[in-house]
């Protein structure tokens, strides 16, 4: 936490911007409208990404010192096996990688889809020591960039003491590896609290059931509609009509916010689809992602992000049961 020392005007006058934007008027008590009644939870998207690298120790960190939110990372494997938390499965997107091995990059396929880049799968994690983590949205500030190195899975379970939330956005793609990303997350579960485990695979999920702990959530994820679920080739779009299927092997669903609340191309907000309704009638848990302050909103938002939150928690007729942010300091105004 040495580091953090440099970045606190920054994060001064963030956080000053962020309450400036008003106090928020949220439900109390015990009335959410989500499946439990409880609030809705926050998940730190790779910690404050918003601010620090994604999946950086200071983002993790000043998330979890701050903030009562869940912390996710996406795990990824080396070729020796270990999980890192990392949020592009190129670590070009995201780290130093193409100039500590200028002729690493490589083309797999990943879920049928031909990918050239730096992956994690080609080296093992020692040599990835002197990798350093890179804002993957560019219009963010370069001030981290370069300054942090890979939070490995372990160290992160080990040390932030706060909910933990396992992304598999990749099985099938490490078994043509032979890299087991079910024995790694099941190592992980028994020797760590995994509060969530979510994955867009469903082969990989139903390989979890009955094998985690019962306290583990077991979340499916959605991705946009006409994407094709590598293990049962439909698409995610139709998955969305059978969620009672999806109960068999899952307790929440993460769905892309424009699932909730569809925008309309010129970005006006549409009235709401009745995807929370029909997941908590099948007694699933809906979790809403993509929030970030500093992405384009709808107009119907008047460019107020606090505003955005609140449609999805406290808006008379639905409550998500979590937000997935870049921001965590804002959602948990507007539940405050
Ligand atoms: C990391 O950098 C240090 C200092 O430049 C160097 O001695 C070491 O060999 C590097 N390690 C790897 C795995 O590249
Ligand atoms: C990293 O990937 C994301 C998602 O595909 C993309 O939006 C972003 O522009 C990429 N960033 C860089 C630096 O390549
Ligand atoms: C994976 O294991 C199989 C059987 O042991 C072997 O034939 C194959 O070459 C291995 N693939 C990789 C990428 O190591
Ligand atoms: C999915 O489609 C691919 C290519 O069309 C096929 O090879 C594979 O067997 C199919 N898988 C399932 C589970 O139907
Ligand atoms: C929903 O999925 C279940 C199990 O996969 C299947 O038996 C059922 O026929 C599906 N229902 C519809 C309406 O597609
Ligand atoms: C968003 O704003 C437009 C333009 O004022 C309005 O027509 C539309 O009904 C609004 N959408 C919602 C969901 O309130």
């Amino acid at each position: 936490m040495g580091r953090s020392g440099h970045a606190c005007s920054v994060l001064g006058s963030l956080l000053l911007l962020l309450l400036l934007l008003g106090p928020a008027a949220a439900q109390k008590g015990s009335t959410w409208k989500t499946l439990s009644g409880d609030a809705p939870a926050v998940i730190a998207k790779g910690g404050f990404s918003g601010l620090f690298p994604d999946s950086s120790d200071p983002a993790y960190s000043f998330a979890v010192s701050n903030q009562d939110s869940a912390q996710w990372c996406d795990v990824r494997l080396t070729k020796d096996g270990v999980g890192i938390c990392l949020p592009d499965i190129k670590m070009d997107n995201c780290t130093t990688i193409s100039d500590l091995f200028p002729k690493g990059k490589k083309t797999y396929r990943v879920n049928g889809v031909s990918t050239t880049g730096w992956f994690s799968v080609d080296y093992n994690s020692i040599d990835l020591t002197n990798v350093t983590l890179l804002r993957a949205i560019l219009s963010r500030t370069n001030r981290f960039d370069g300054s942090f190195t890979l939070v490995q899975v372990e160290v992160a379970l080990s040390q932030y003491k706060a909910p933990a939330w396992l992304n598999v956005q990749h099985d099938s793609f490490y078994s043509q590896f032979n890299l087991s990303m079910r024995s790694y997350i099941l190592s992980m579960s028994k020797q760590y609290t995994v509060d969530y485990i979510s994955s867009p695979e469903v082969s990989f999920l139903k390989s979890l059931v009955g094998r985690v702990g019962r306290k583990t959530k077991l979340v499916f994820r959605f991705l946009d509609e006409g994407l094709v679920e590598p293990s049962t080739n439909q698409t995610y779009g139709s998955m969305l009509k059978n969620l009672s299927s999806v109960k068999t092997f899952a307790s929440g669903i993460l769905v892309p916010k424009h699932y909730i609340w569809p925008v309309t191309a010129d970005n006006y907000l549409q009235p709401s689809t009745s995807v929370v309704d029909d997941a908590h009638k099948a007694g699933l848990e809906i979790y809403a992602a993509d929030f970030a302050n500093d992405f384009a909103l709808s107009y119907n938002y008047s460019y107020d992000p606090l505003a955005e939150y609140l449609r999805f928690i406290d808006n008379g007729a639905f409550c998500v049961d979590g937000l997935l942010t870049d921001f965590p300091i804002t959602p948990l105004e507007a539940i405050a």
